[in-house]
């Protein structure tokens, strides 16, 4: 069984691995062994940052099968272009949702969403996002 787990939380365990208990005594308690199987560190998207002046960002967002953009804010409205069409695993905060892309088919999502995005298909998810900064 496969366990998801923000890329923050993730991040979190994966450097108390690294570093053990701090100087506050902090030990997570994930280092047991019969946790670690609850840790799974996926891999990151590839981006190319297209354009980037005071009126917008352009970004192409690769997702290879397995990937995931990252936990992260949008601090301003979006559109995102799909080149491939696919289903896109999306966890905000507590929530799970799929949201099913089609090619060139452009939709719209306002600032302030957080969020990380999964590739759960055996094959590259696309897309383009522009970033409407004024
Ligand atoms: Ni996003």
């Amino acid at each position: 069984m496969i366990q998801i787990f923000p890329e923050s939380i993730v991040l979190g365990l994966a450097r108390g691995v690294e570093s053990g208990p701090d100087d506050s005594g902090y030990s997570p308690a994930l280092l047991d062994s019969a946790e670690s199987s609850r840790i799974e560190v996926r891999m990151l998207e590839e981006t190319d940052r297209q354009i980037d002046n005071p009126r917008t960002r352009v970004t192409r967002h690769r997702l290879a099968p397995g990937a995931h953009t990252g936990f992260h804010r949008h601090e301003f409205d979006y559109v995102v272009v799909p080149i491939s069409g696919g289903r896109m695993r999306i966890v905000e905060g507590t929530q799970e949702v799929y949201a099913d892309l089609s090619s060139g088919i452009a939709y719209f999502r306002p600032a302030g969403v957080e969020h990380d995005v999964f590739n759960d298909l055996d094959r590259e998810l696309v897309f383009v996002e522009v970033e409407l900064i004024s």
